[in-house]
């Protein structure tokens, strides 16, 4: 089953995100897809101020994946817009058994390195300040933490 929330404002996908941070557990992952400019990094921003994160979270563009490593969980903020011939140095899957929670921009470039139980958010740009993000749980874990957020 699938979820859908309109986020009316920044400040709407920063509480969203936060929401979501409450169930965390360890070795979560979550999927963001999503024209640019779409709210992925926002999202992830939310996230990381609510684990406690006082880094501030930039894009990882350029160096595909961030650790912030003082908040309650390590954070693994991945960006794979341009991952291209570097996959295979970086060990992404790796990341998915180290205890943290791994948040991915642009994971659909990287489908099939990624672990069945997962939740996607897809967002899509409505208005200048509207987006709606539509959330596929894969898993019970993702299926439940839905249900009780959203
Ligand atoms: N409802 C909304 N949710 C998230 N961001 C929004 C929203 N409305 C407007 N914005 C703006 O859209 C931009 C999203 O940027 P960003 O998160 O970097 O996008 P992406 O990482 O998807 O490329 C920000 O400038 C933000 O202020
Ligand atoms: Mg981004």
């Amino acid at each position: 089953m699938d979820f859908k929330f309109t986020s009316r404002s920044e400040t709407d996908t920063l509480e969203l995100a936060q929401n979501i941070e409450s169930e965390k557990f360890p070795n979560m992952v979550i999927c963001l897809d999503g024209e640019l400019g779409t709210g992925k990094t926002v999202f992830v921003k939310g996230f990381a101020q609510a684990l406690g994160i006082t880094e501030t979270i930039t894009s990882p563009t350029f160096n595909i994946v961030k650790e912030y490593l003082d908040g309650e969980l390590p954070l693994y903020h991945m960006d794979v817009y341009r991952l291209e011939e570097k996959k295979d140095t970086i060990g992404i899957e790796d990341y998915f058994e180290k205890g943290g929670i791994t948040i991915i921009e642009w994971a659909d470039l990287i489908k099939e390195d990624l672990p069945e139980e997962r939740l996607d958010i897809e967002f899509k740009f409505i208005d200048e300040d509207t987006r709606v993000l539509v959330f596929k749980p894969h898993g019970k874990m993702y299926e439940d933490l839905c249900s009780s957020v959203l």
